[in-house]
């Protein structure tokens, strides 16, 4: 059925940051990045010279977004971002513009993440489509006092009945029991920054163990190493 169950979860990262991507792209865990305007104002290139380097450190799904608001717009600006590297997925906004942008560029073959997604209603309208991904935003979604981990579930649920095969991309993910529920939810791909990628590492007990184990090795082989 679709692509459920591939044994794979996805990590992207949501970042335009270089240097944080090439550290995250070291760690040989990070299968694509997601930016939006925000992210890519913040590192003040334009957006094809910045999406172009993310492209040489990442090889994956990148998520480059339209600043149009007219579909007719969203279009040209989505097939030009296309066109600045085979990886890029053309992201559009979950308005009615941007639906329309996202079935005439689908139905081009391109492939298209709506973003800004905060309903079930809205997930369902970006599968009908063609949406190869849909970003709902838990932690947004959390910041109203609502439960942004319920959406993932609705939308897995709905998406599972039918086969739809749009990817479910949770984002605005902003602690790592996000990732982990999100997983546990379901969802294809979590998209995070960098810190929280990071902070999936953590356990106390990860770091007391090594600690010991060195100490332990050390007190016999420090003086005559295996093979010295
Ligand atoms: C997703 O693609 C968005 O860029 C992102 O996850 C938004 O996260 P935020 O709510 O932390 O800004």
């Amino acid at each position: 059925m679709g692509n459920w169950y591939t044994g794979t979860v996805k990590f992207f990262l949501d970042t335009a940051n270089l240097e944080e991507l090439k550290k995250g792209a070291g760690w040989g865990i990070v299968d694509g990045v997601t930016t939006n305007p925000s992210l890519i104002a913040k590192e003040g290139r334009p957006i094809e010279e910045q999406v172009r380097m993310i492209c040489d450190i990442v090889d994956g799904d990148i998520s480059a977004e339209v600043v149009a608001t007219e579909s007719a717009a969203m279009i040209r600006e989505g097939k030009n971002l296309a066109k600045i590297h085979k990886n890029i997925v053309v992201k559009c906004p979950l308005t009615r513009e941007g639906i329309k942008a996202c079935k005439a560029l689908s139905s081009e073959g391109l492939r298209v993440n709506v973003t800004l997604c905060f309903s079930a209603s809205q997930a369902l309208i970006a599968a009908k489509a063609g949406a190869y991904i849909i970003s709902p935003f838990v932690g947004r979604i959390d910041d109203i006092s609502w439960n942004g981990m319920d959406l993932i579930r609705s939308i897995v649920q709905i998406y599972k009945n039918y086969g739809y095969t749009t990817q479910i991309l949770a984002a605005s993910l902003r602690h790592p029991v996000h990732v982990v529920e999100s997983a546990m939810a379901g969802a294809h791909i979590g998209t995070m920054p960098f810190k929280v990628l990071d902070a999936l590492f953590n356990h106390p007990l990860t770091d007391k163990g090594l600690d010991q184990f060195l100490k332990d090795w050390a007190k016999v082989f420090q003086e005559t190493p295996v093979g010295g």
